[in-house]
């Protein structure tokens, strides 16, 4: 293929097909197939040490497989790394907020590495659409949990990455705050950008996600959107009143299944 060459628009934004991925004699990755729509919200669920960060990992390029093929953006990983990344960004399991700064000058740091011009115009529309104007002027250090995710989360919009990777956004977080974060999520979709997120709270899944898929001992072992995977559970008759599975009980069973 030519270098730059770039399947159409029309291709999904994520393409997995074959992933596999081991660490010496442990193999987290076995064949990990999956597609993941333009402008759409994916979920992907998986117990802790089931492979999420290094799937996501080597879709945003940090990591090499060992085989199979991946596209981002319509770039093949392996051979495009350079247009991958300039496609995407991640924002990791842990924050990239630098705490003896403003948030605003996290910001207009991102902006500067990028390149960007009016890096403080770029800072105050992220600032306003996150509702952190207010404590734009305040060091990092002094803000909440749900703040400094907010504030991650648009530092990692900076250039208008066509596809975002989330790993547990909303790890560690109160209720309240992981409202507010779900919030802004929705805003980047609503906008068209593409989103894969990791999370070990299914209630997220289910609030947020286009399509969910569970990895499980190195496969996706269901991948649908959460109508098609509580299909896959017969609801249960309790004293006359039908109560729908929950995304946990379906979780909790292919998880079972499957093992
Ligand atoms: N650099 C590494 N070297 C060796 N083993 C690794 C390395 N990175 C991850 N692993 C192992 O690979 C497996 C998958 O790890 P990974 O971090 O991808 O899981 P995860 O699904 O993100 O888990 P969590 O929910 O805890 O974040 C784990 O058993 C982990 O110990
Ligand atoms: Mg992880």
């Amino acid at each position: 293929m030519l270098a730059g060459m770039r399947t159409s628009d029309q291709s999904p934004a994520i393409s997995v097909r074959g992933l596999e991925k081991a660490y010496k004699e442990l193999r987290v990755l076995r064949g990990v197939d999956l597609d993941v729509a333009r402008g759409s919200i994916f979920a992907l669920l998986g117990s802790n040490g089931a492979g999420k960060t290094t799937l996501v990992r080597i879709l945003s390029t940090l990591l090499r497989a060992d085989a199979g093929t991946v596209r981002v953006d319509g770039y093949d990983v392996a051979s495009q790394g350079a247009h991958v990344r300039a496609s995407i960004s991640l924002t990791g399991q842990f924050a990239a907020v630098d705490d003896i700064l403003t948030g605003r000058e996290n910001l207009v740091l991102v902006a500067r590495l990028r390149h960007l011009k009016n890096p403080g115009a770029i800072a105050d529309g992220l600032l306003a659409r996150f509702a952190l104007t207010e404590a734009g002027a305040r060091r990092a250090a002094t803000y909440s949990g749900g703040m400094r995710r907010r504030l991650d989360i648009a530092m990692s919009l900076i250039g208008d990455p066509s596809v975002i990777f989330l790993d547990e956004p909303t790890s560690g977080l109160d209720p309240e705050a992981r409202i507010e974060v779900w919030a802004a999520v929705k805003e980047l979709a609503a906008g068209g950008t593409t989103v894969l997120l990791t999370t070990q709270h299914l209630e997220e899944a289910e609030h947020l996600a286009d399509r969910i898929a569970i990895l499980h001992e190195g496969r996706i072992v269901v991948d649908g959107t959460l109508d098609e995977l509580k299909r896959l559970l017969p609801p249960a008759q309790v004293e006359y009143v039908e109560k729908q599975p929950t995304l946990e009980d379906v979780f909790l069973a292919v998880v079972k299944d499957a093992a």
